[in-house]
């Protein structure tokens, strides 16, 4: 497969990273989170970012990178919690997604124990600080590569099939 286009989704309020409450979020501000991704993963897959405090500009983000890309990560920030049309917005567009979150929300406050999105992602990293970008990408890129691997063995043993 090309190159395959990986979409990092970041919602309400993660543009302050760097100032926001440091003692939860850390010091990096998501300028330096995304360039960091790039570096690391600008050789095998094609990053694009996303970032508002808007719910409508990330549905409408979903909807237009539901047709060009091949996954979505995502840290919804408090729309984690409350944003059913998220959840409907990446159902709708049926591709793979990771869900992100600095800290560990399980370990926080009981309205940020409910997430919205998780039954429509493949998974959720969580309490680790921006390595869990990183690891978010790299499940990713596996998940990628292991759906490739197997549609190409599919087709392979179709063909085979087709042979006989
Ligand atoms: C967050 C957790 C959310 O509960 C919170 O509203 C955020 C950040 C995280 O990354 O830990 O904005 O998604």
């Amino acid at each position: 497969m090309l190159q395959p286009k990986i979409v990092v989704i970041q919602g309400a309020n993660l543009a302050a990273l760097g100032t926001r409450q440091p003692h939860l979020y850390g010091k990096q501000t998501l300028q330096q989170i995304h360039s960091d991704l790039q570096q690391r993963f600008g050789q095998q897959c094609n990053l694009e970012f996303v970032c508002s405090n808007h719910e409508g500009v990330l549905l409408d983000a979903i909807h237009k990178y539901g047709s060009s890309a091949q996954g979505f990560v995502i840290n919804a920030g408090a729309y984690t919690h409350t944003s059913y049309a998220l959840a409907d917005a990446l159902a709708a567009v049926q591709l793979p997604c990771i869900e992100v979150h600095l800290t560990n929300v399980a370990r926080r406050e009981p309205f940020r124990q409910h997430s919205c999105i998780a039954p429509v992602c493949l998974g959720s990293i969580c309490g680790l600080g921006a390595m869990g970008y990183t690891w978010a990408v790299e499940a990713m890129l596996q998940h990628l590569q292991c759906c490739s691997t197997a549609q190409s063995s599919n087709r392979e043993s179709n063909r085979a099939g087709s042979a006989i």
